[in-house]
């Protein structure tokens, strides 16, 4: 089939912007259906850097058509400060359209993100304040407003006035903050709609139209397989559905339309944000890892948090995805070790742990077991073929496949676009 999904396997910034990037070459049809401008996804180009975080990474790709499906969490004032941004750099957006089912992030939903992250005081989920939770929040209470509704501008004013209500008696009853002013909302909005309206589409109709004419299509996803809702170290996660499955659901077309799953796997682990992580590296390997890969996040610029590759994540990743390929991204960030480890196995209280625990409790107290390989101590960065790699390289590679159980298909050995050696070709 002409369609592939891209999934982050780990906690996000996987490098999936550059693997997307990648096959967009070649995709027609460029469709993201979770999350919002949470995620920060960036694009090298002949050493231009591109960030993108609403846009689909397709739009750097001139004759892509590119979706903003009804999963994702749509913010206008986000999405043309971003629109701007590409317009420039000379990029076109006019191929950018958005779901008239998809959630509006709203002024109010970024300032609960704020008060609620501080009244959790130290349990905080350190998320991106962009009011992802509460619009998801408001989308499963069914109050929440979509883009469908900017089309009718009358009754927007007043479904928009009634929502701004009900979010400043929650602001400042429950958490003491500040009324949001409501006309300068509304007027914004209004003027927000009239500006959207020609990019709103029922974009599960084109999308299906697509994949019935046989065109290449691309799932975008955001965010990664640990921050999902239900998969994730919850309540550390998201509140959508960055796995294989919530593609289906958030673009508006079944299962069956994705044919191939592209697990996209750092070649050890970041996270950012709260919440336990088995492989982290508190110490100066760690801190060699966030030098050498610039694991500071797109969205917020906070220093990620580095560990080695954790294989019961990977392999419990490619479970919940049906994952029948791996892009194995950041390789040669690991060239300057002389010994790189794999966690094969989780040690709690002497058990063999080798399923993912839904329990944080137990997941903090697991200790990793780690399989150690000689590293290559090498420059990787120009090696265009899979035989040009050190066989050190190669053997992790191996050691990548045997403990996650999915071949590796892609890998990745510096941000440009150039810098990709691809094992077995993908959306041909
Ligand atoms: P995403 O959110 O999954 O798209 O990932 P991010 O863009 O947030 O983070 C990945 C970072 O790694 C970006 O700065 C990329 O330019 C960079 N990157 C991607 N692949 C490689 C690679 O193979 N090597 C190196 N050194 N950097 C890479
Ligand atoms: P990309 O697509 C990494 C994390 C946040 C926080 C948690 C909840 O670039 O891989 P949210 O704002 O979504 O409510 O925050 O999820 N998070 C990400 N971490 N990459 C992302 O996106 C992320 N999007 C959200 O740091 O821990
Ligand atoms: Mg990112």
């Amino acid at each position: 089939m002409a369609t592939v999904a891209v999934v982050g396997s780990q906690w996000g910034d996987e490098g999936k912007g550059k693997v997307i990037d990648y096959l967009a070459a070649r995709a027609e049809v460029v469709v993201r259906a979770q999350g919002g401008n949470n995620a920060g996804h960036t694009v090298v180009i002949g050493g231009k850097k591109y960030a993108l975080q609403l846009v689909p990474s397709g739009v750097l790709t001139p004759g892509t058509v590119n979706l903003i499906g009804n999963g994702v969490v749509f913010d206008p004032a986000g999405f043309f400060a971003e629109i701007e941004r590409f317009e420039a750099d000379g990029v076109d957006t006019g191929s950018v359209f958005v779901s008239d089912r998809a959630h509006l992030v709203l002024p109010y939903h970024k300032e609960l993100d704020r008060l609620i992250e501080e009244s959790k005081g130290a349990q905080s989920l350190g998320t991106t304040k962009k009011g992802i939770g509460p619009c998801y929040t408001d989308k499963t209470a069914r109050v929440g407003l979509r883009t469908c509704d900017m089309l009718r501008p009358d009754a927007f004013r007043g479904k928009l006035a009634a929502r701004i209500d009900a979010a400043n008696e929650t602001i400042e009853k429950l958490y003491g903050g500040a009324p949001m002013d409501k006309a300068a909302m509304l007027e914004e909005y209004l003027a927000y709609a009239e500006r959207l309206a020609p990019r709103i589409k029922d974009t599960g109709v084109m999308l299906s139209e697509a994949i019935r004419a046989g065109k290449k299509v691309l799932f975008e996803g955001a965010q990664g397989t640990m921050l999902d809702l239900d998969g994730g170290t919850y309540p550390y996660v998201t509140s959508s559905h960055p796995v294989a499955g919530g593609f289906a659901v958030g673009s508006g077309v079944g299962p069956t339309a994705i044919g191939e799953i592209i697990g996209i796997v750092k070649a050890y682990t970041t996270r950012v944000g709260a919440g336990p992580f088995v492989t982290e590296l508190s110490d100066a390997t760690g801190d060699l890892i966030r030098e050498r890969g610039h694991e500071f996040g797109t969205v917020t610029g906070r220093p990620r948090r580095c560990g080695w590759f954790d294989g019961v994540v990977v392999r419990y990743s490619v479970r919940l995805n049906g994952t029948t390929g791996i892009a194995l991204m950041l390789l040669d960030v690991l060239d300057a070790f002389d010994e790189i480890a794999l966690c094969t196995h989780y040690s709690y209280q002497g058990e063999k742990i080798e399923h993912f625990p839904a329990d944080l409790d137990i997941l903090s107290a697991c200790e990793p077991v780690y399989r150690k390989l000689k590293g290559w101590k090498r420059d990787i960065t120009g090696c265009t073929t899979y035989e040009s790699l050190p066989e050190e390289a190669k053997a992790y590679i191996a050691a990548v496949e045997e403990i996650s159980g999915a071949p590796v298909k892609i890998v990745s050995v510096g941000p440009d676009r150039a810098q990709t050696i691809v094992r077995e070709e993908i959306l041909q």
